[in-house]
Formats: C-alpha cells, structure tokens, sequence
C-alpha cells in the first residue's frame, strides 16, 4: 500500500492486510460503503485521513439490510467507476467482499438495535433495516480491525445506533462522525439520488428546504416542537414530497421532544416517487445547511 489503490475480496486477504499495518506500526481508518459513491463518502474519506496512516473504503451492498419489496436488486452499483473515485482521493485499500465472503454461512447472531433508538424514526418504518446494518458493521469491523471508523451525520440514527454498538460492546475502535455534504440547491448527497429524475429533483429539495424552514423558524423564536414538526411536513408536502416522517427530536436517544432545544434534532423522510430520502439538521449551530444555497 503505497500511493496506488489495493483491492482486496477476501476476508482472509484483508486480515493480511491488517496485520502487515499492525506489524509496521500503521493505522487503518475505515469508511465502510455499499458502493455508487458521490462527494458525502470521499468526504469520509478526508475525514479518516486526518486520523491515520492507511484508509481502507468498504464498498458491500448489505441485503440483511433490505426489506421484502425495497430496492436491494435495483440498488446503483458501478465498481469500476467506485474505484476510480477512491483511488482519484487517495484510499489505500477497497475492500470488495462478496455476499460469501461476509455471510459464508447463514447469520445465526444478530447485533438488535435497542428499543429505543432502533424502533423509532427510519427503525420503525423498516423493522429489519438497523439490525441487517449493525449486524453488518459489526462483522466489517472484525475483518478490517480498523483504529477509526467515519460514518456521515446524514444517516443521524444510523450514526447513533453505531455509537452505541461500539460502547455497549466495547468494540476497539473510535468513531468519527462527518458532516452532510450537499447539492448546490441543498438536497443531502445520498446513492439514491440516482434514481430521480429532473423533473422529481425540485421536490427531492422539499427535505432541506422544509429543514431550512424549521431552523429558521427556532431561531425567530419558535420553541414548539409540534408547530414545527408541522411546518416541516406541510413544506415537504407543498414541494410534492409523500411524507414519511417529520420529527423534532432529542439527538441521543432520538426521542421525541415537546419544546424544541438548541440541540435538537430535525429528522424528515418521505418520498418523491418511489424514492425514498432521508435528511436532518441540528435546530440550531453551524449546519451544512447554512452553506449549501439550500
Ligand atoms: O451507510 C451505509 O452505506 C450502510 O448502511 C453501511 C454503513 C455501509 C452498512 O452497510
């Protein structure tokens, strides 16, 4: 690993890696994908080379994470191009398992999200998705054995529920948290993204807008967390977006709040067609929504 991208399959191949960095004293940060990738996960990769001397990309789309009738067949994948985006940003290792390499036998144990945080929000809408991710990044950790792992700030609960994965389980490794990256009209970069179309991109932006809204509306003054749960959803709904969800919550345990503190969460999803997106912002504090042109 010197300058030029590794691609490794193997799990075996991977802890060989490993410890080659181990035994030259090197550290591996980790930015774990399923692929397509845009600007929000080569920013991850920024963030992990702040901390290390090696920068290991996962790109595994995870099926335990995908419901019956979701988009795991249809979801973007395009390897070829993956790699050259990592390598164009400096990853040292893309680790590329297959569905045998990471699941060679059927899962018997799972990591559950707790009750909590994994059932409310996107937890509640998708009841197998936290657990397929958790269970999925617990298993990528034992085979990277990384000193850092980055996870963006745009899946909030996702982030949360690996926070405490990682504490609760006394995993080795620090978690860094990036923030969301933007469009230019402010809609949050995500591999869905692919499926809009143009004329479906003006209401995709019916979530940051709706969010930009909200946090204007705090700032002015506003503390009710359900007067601005509805502006949200109203906004989302005006610009075309089927509204999912639209909640004023606590930023750790994701619960719901009735007066909105500086620290709160708002946390949107809906659909605009059969996409569906997801985006938060933080009440109040510097916001990549202040910078987007959102
Ligand atoms: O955020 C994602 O892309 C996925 O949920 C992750 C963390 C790579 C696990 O499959």
């Amino acid at each position: 690993m010197s300058g030029a991208l590794q691609t490794v399959h193997s799990v075996s191949e991977m802890r060989r890696v490993r410890e080659a960095a181990t035994a030259t004293r090197r550290t591996i940060g980790f930015v774990p994908t399923m692929g397509y990738l845009h600007e929000g996960h080569l920013s991850l990769v920024d963030v992990a080379r702040r901390h290390v001397d090696l920068v290991a990309l996962s790109i595994y789309v995870n099926p335990a994470q995908f419901g019956a009738g979701e988009d795991l067949d249809a979801y973007p994948r395009d390897l070829e191009r993956d790699l050259e985006l990592a390598a164009g940003r400096g990853v040292d290792l893309a680790f590329v398992p297959s569905d045998g390499d990471v699941y060679p036998e059927p899962q018997t144990i799972w990591v559950e999200p707790p009750e909590d945080v994994g059932r409310r929000l996107c937890g509640e809408r998708r009841p197998a998705h936290f657990r397929g991710v958790l269970t999925v990044v617990a298993k990528l950790f034992g085979m990277v054995q990384p000193d850092v792992a980055v996870f963006g700030r745009k899946d909030y609960q996702q982030a949360v529920l690996i926070r405490r994965m990682v504490r609760e389980l006394d995993m080795p490794v620090r978690i860094e948290l990036a923030p969301i990256v933007r469009e230019a009209g402010g809609l949050a970069m995500s591999s869905r993204n692919a499926y809009l179309t143009a004329e479906q991109r003006p209401a995709a932006l019916g979530l940051s807008g709706a969010l930009r809204a909200v946090r204007e509306a705090f700032e002015r003054g506003e503390r009710s967390a359900e007067v601005l749960r509805q502006r949200a959803r109203g906004l989302m709904e005006e610009a075309g977006v089927r509204v999912d969800y639209a909640e004023v919550v606590e930023a750790n345990d994701l619960s719901p709040v009735v007066e909105a503190q500086p620290a709160s969460v708002c946390a949107v999803a809906g659909y605009v067609g059969t996409t569906r997106l997801i985006d938060n912002a933080l009440l109040a504090g510097s916001s990549s929504l202040d910078d987007s042109g959102a």
